[in-house]
């Protein structure tokens, strides 16, 4: 398979989901949300009454739980089904952000997902948007970005994200939660969240979205 694929890999909040849709948009290419995946894992696995921590119960439940992604076809958000149901909301939440980071960390759920990932790999091309996209899913991607930001402006994008999805957050509570995720995303022993030696790193502190997206093309079409 050699359509190319640009890896968009950072942490939570980095901007990663709304770059990579708005640069896939602008390809034409198809896009991976990989963290749905780790999401819906976690969801059906909560739904299942499974202890997150059972590592052959969760990494069954990987193998077997059907997700598919349906395009609104009206330019509306992407919704992710989970095993017949519709859990996009569900899945948005910092409790979803969490459960998947915990179940994330388990080798037979990563590898459960592995082929599933490669698939989404088609012409013309593929923005894949993750934490391992760059090292271990796609390592010999043409392209390969690397977003970060300060803690506090990740936390301050993921309260008004969430605010204006009418969930009740504080920011003070956001922050904490998403360095405990970071920290573990960081820290695990399988796929741990760094950038690929190849990739450019973008800071986006301070940046406007549109300013990050003409940085990610440029990496892609060189002016
Ligand atoms: O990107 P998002 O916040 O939706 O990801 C949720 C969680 O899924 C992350 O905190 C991380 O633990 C996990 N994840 C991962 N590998 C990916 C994408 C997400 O481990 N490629």
């Amino acid at each position: 398979n050699s359509a190319p694929v640009l890896t968009i890999d950072g942490p939570s909040g980095s901007g990663k989901g709304t770059i990579s849709r708005l640069v896939a948009e602008r390809l034409g290419w198809h896009l991976l949300d990989s963290g749905a995946l780790y999401r819906a894992v976690g969801y059906a696995a909560g739904a299942e009454g499974l202890d997150l921590s059972d590592t052959e119960a969760v990494t069954r439940c990987a193998q077997t739980t059907k997700i598919r992604f349906r395009d609104p076809g009206d330019g509306g958000e992407t919704r992710v089904i989970v095993n017949g149901h519709d859990a996009t909301d569900e899945l948005r939440t910092e409790t979803a952000g969490a459960a998947a980071s915990a179940i994330a960390a388990i080798p037979g759920v990563r590898s459960a997902l592995f082929e599933k990932q490669r698939d989404f790999r088609r012409n013309p091309g593929l923005v894949a948007d993750g934490r391992d996209m760059g090292t271990v899913i796609f390592p010999d991607a043409r392209y390969k970005v690397f977003l970060t930001a300060s803690a506090d402006e990740r936390a301050k994008r993921r309260y008004k994200q969430l605010k204006n999805k009418g969930l009740n957050v504080t920011l003070a509570a956001l922050l904490r939660e998403i360095q405990a995720r970071d920290e573990r995303d960081a820290a695990r022993t399988v796929a741990p969240l760094r950038p690929a030696e190849d990739a450019l790193t973008i800071d986006t502190t301070g940046i406007s979205v549109d300013s990050v997206v003409a940085a990610v093309l440029s990496v892609v079409r060189p002016a």
